[in-house]
């Protein structure tokens, strides 16, 4: 029996996984949403923990939006209109009105002429930076780009690959002087917020450069940011990373599934670009888009976020952020500052690291423990993600915590 072999290679690597500590072994699995009350955020049960609340701490809807109450109407009715499933890809009879006014609505959100949607952030990468990349392109991509991008590059069949220095602007362009003569087009992709560590790439600088080299190469220079962790939590007005840094790629990736706290992804670029990926990128063409109520909260979600009520949401969430940093920096611990709602505490140990995560687990907190291989060896750290549905309650709960800890 064939399997019965595959299945014990299998269970090898599996082995190897749990060998290295890299195996994400047993999900937590959450069986209701408790909504805020009596000045703290939403509360979670979890599967084997009885009636046990749970804060999260690890969630990416950075505005609390997938609990909305608005956005959750606004899913709830547009099931009804529409049912739960578009029942086919786009290009079949799967276009349903929502999809249509997100895609207005976002490409008008970033300032670019067009927008499409793809069913994840992670879909819309692998499916546009191959289309992008052909034999005749050199890609350069940042050493910390998100998996999906470093995905994205193994599908391509670019003419030479170049990764430079993680954030490292004179590193960027010693690899595109080095591309001179030996391609017509140049992709230089990054992400906005990098998901680890919270720090951002400096969008200002990379577009300076990318345009200064522009003129040597045929085809241009055409930057690329994945900006899904920045869109609706980061700028004054939730237009992440390039709202930040004044600075604007060509073209723009983000996700639904965060701050606008629903589900899918979306490419925001010029009408012939976005026009070319309908026609040739197979995870649009081929598979589902996402369902017509998911886009119907998203277009609430964003309806909120260009609100005065996103704006306040926005500085809310600084708040949060900024009493939360500095309370662990008062309690002695390390954590790299910024102003966005990704906040890693610094742990530099794997053993402590695992230590606190149980810690936080028994004082009812949810927290992201991330070694070795998915942080640098001696970046072991606690990834905390502030939400603007977290209050100060909250907040000075798990500094309390994590006090006790020490
Ligand atoms: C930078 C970045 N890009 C893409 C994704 C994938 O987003 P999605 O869940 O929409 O596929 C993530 C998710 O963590 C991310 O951090």
């Amino acid at each position: 029996m064939p399997l019965a072999r595959l299945e014990s290679e299998l269970e090898k690597k599996l082995a190897d996984l749990r060998a290295k500590g890299t195996l994400k072994g047993k999900e937590t699995v959450i069986t209701a949403m408790l909504p805020p009350r009596h000045g703290k955020g939403p509360r979670f049960h979890l599967v084997g923990h009885g009636r046990k609340q749970f804060l999260k701490m690890n969630s990416n809807s950075y505005l609390g939006l997938s609990t909305d109450p608005k956005v959750m109407t606004a899913e709830h009715t547009a099931t009804d209109r529409y049912g739960v499933g578009p029942g086919a890809v786009r290009f079949i009879s799967g276009t349903y009105e929502p999809h249509i006014e997100l895609e207005t609505r976002l490409a008008r959100f970033h300032g670019r002429k067009s927008a499409m949607i793809f069913s994840a952030a992670y879909a819309t990468i692998v499916g546009v930076l191959p289309q992008l990349i052909d034999k005749r392109t050199m890609v350069i991509s940042d050493e910390l780009n998100h998996n999906s991008i470093i995905n994205a590059i193994r599908l391509s069949r670019p003419a030479g690959k170049a990764i430079y220095r993680h954030c490292d602007m004179e590193a960027l362009a010693t690899k595109l002087e080095q591309s001179i003569g030996f391609c017509d087009r140049i992709i230089v992709v990054t992400d906005g917020i990098f998901s680890m560590r919270g720090d951002f790439a400096p969008l200002a600088e990379l577009v300076r450069i990318c345009k200064r080299y522009n003129p040597k190469f045929q085809q241009g220079v055409i930057t690329v940011v994945d900006d899904s962790h920045g869109v609706g939590a980061f700028g004054r007005t939730g237009r992440g990373t390039e709202e930040y840094t004044k600075a604007k790629a060509d073209i723009l990736i983000a996700t639904l599934g965060k701050s606008l706290g629903v589900n899918g992804g979306y490419v925001a670029a010029s009408s012939t670009v976005i026009k070319f990926l309908r026609e040739t990128a197979p995870l649009y063409i081929y598979s589902n888009p996402i369902t017509p109520a998911e886009a119907a909260a998203a277009i609430k979600g964003l309806d909120i976020l260009e609100s005065k009520t996103g704006l306040s949401l926005l500085e809310h969430l600084r708040k949060m952020t900024r009493r939360f940093e500095q309370g662990i920096i008062r309690l002695g611990y390390e954590t790299l500052k910024s102003e966005n709602p990704i906040v890693p505490l610094l742990t530099r140990d794997t053993r402590k690291t695992a230590q606190m995560v149980r810690f936080l687990f028994k004082n009812g907190i949810l927290a992201t423990g991330l070694n070795f291989p998915v942080v640098p060896k001696g970046d072991e750290e606690i990834r905390f993600q502030v939400s603007a549905g977290h209050t100060e309650k909250d907040i000075d709960y798990v500094l309390r915590i994590l006090k006790k800890f020490k």
